[in-house]
């Protein structure tokens, strides 16, 4: 009787794991007088992100490891900290672009108060973004139908519309760290999408809130924001043409 025997299951070469040393600066207020790091044994691929490490100490070593986290795929936004020294999202980060030789460090971004471990307090990051008023804004009564746009228009703004509010530009950006209170680059980048929307009319509210001491001008275009970004946004482009918008500007 002829029988049928199943195809041999193809062979997948299992990807070889290794140990890295996962550094990561602790702060716990309830705890501690000051944040202090602590090295972390973990067993990885090389096809696992930074993220996949914080999970394995988090879940296998010490479950009092705080950061954010939400999607795993660089949409939302919430996992940006300074790994090696730059600011990346955890999600984004594969950990065989790192030496593993050395430690691999984890730190919570720059400029914005510490809550615990990788969290930060984003308040006075969503508080400059408020103030760009970041929505459309037009007069007149609503419209029955869709608002109408060319492709050259919307691509005057395209750029700015990928913003996911990582804070990595204005966390790595030295104007900002020195007191906190320049608006930052995500701020203006959010202010640009609406600034160069051919519907809105709020963007001679906008400049203005810009052209405060604490605005555009504070940029020293140092360019550590365009480098932060995951999306690839052209920040400091961004800031040069909203300054050359307040420049030539009828009041
Ligand atoms: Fe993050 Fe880029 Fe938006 Fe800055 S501009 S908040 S780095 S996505
Ligand atoms: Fe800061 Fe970016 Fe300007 S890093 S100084 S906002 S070019
Ligand atoms: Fe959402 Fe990384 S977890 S961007």
């Amino acid at each position: 009787m002829a029988t049928t025997e199943a195809a041999p299951a193809a062979k997948v070469g299992a990807i070889p794991s290794f140990e890295v040393t996962v550094r990561i600066r602790r702060y716990d207020p309830e705890r501690d007088s000051a944040p202090h790091w602590e090295d972390y044994k973990v067993q990885v691929h090389g096809t696992d992100r930074i993220l996949d490490a914080l999970h394995k100490v988090k879940w296998e070593q010490d479950g009092s490891l705080t950061f954010r986290r939400s999607c795993a795929h660089g949409v939302c936004g919430s996992d940006a900290m300074r790994i090696n020294g730059v600011n990346r999202l955890a999600c984004k980060s594969l950990l065989k672009d790192l030496d593993p030789s050395k430690p691999i460090t984890v730190e919570p971004i720059k400029g914005l108060p510490v809550e615990k471990d990788l969290v930060v307090d984003m308040e006075p990051f969503f508080q400059s973004y408020r103030e760009v008023m970041p929505f459309l804004i037009t007069s007149g009564h609503e419209p029955t139908k869709e608002r109408l746009q060319s492709a050259h228009d919307r691509e005057r703004f395209d750029d700015t519309t990928k913003c996911i509010l990582c804070a990595a530009c204005t966390s790595s950006c030295p104007v900002f760290w020195t007191d906190g209170q320049y608006f930052g680059p995500a701020a203006i980048v959010n202010a640009h999408r609406f600034i160069f929307d051919s519907r809105d009319e709020g963007a001679d509210l906008r400049l203005e809130v810009l052209n405060d001491r604490e605005g555009v001008w504070r940029c020293r275009t140092t360019f550590n924001c365009s480098e932060a970004c995951p999306r690839g946004i052209q920040i400091t482009k961004a800031i040069a043409e909203v300054k050359q918008a307040l420049l030539t500007r009828k009041v």
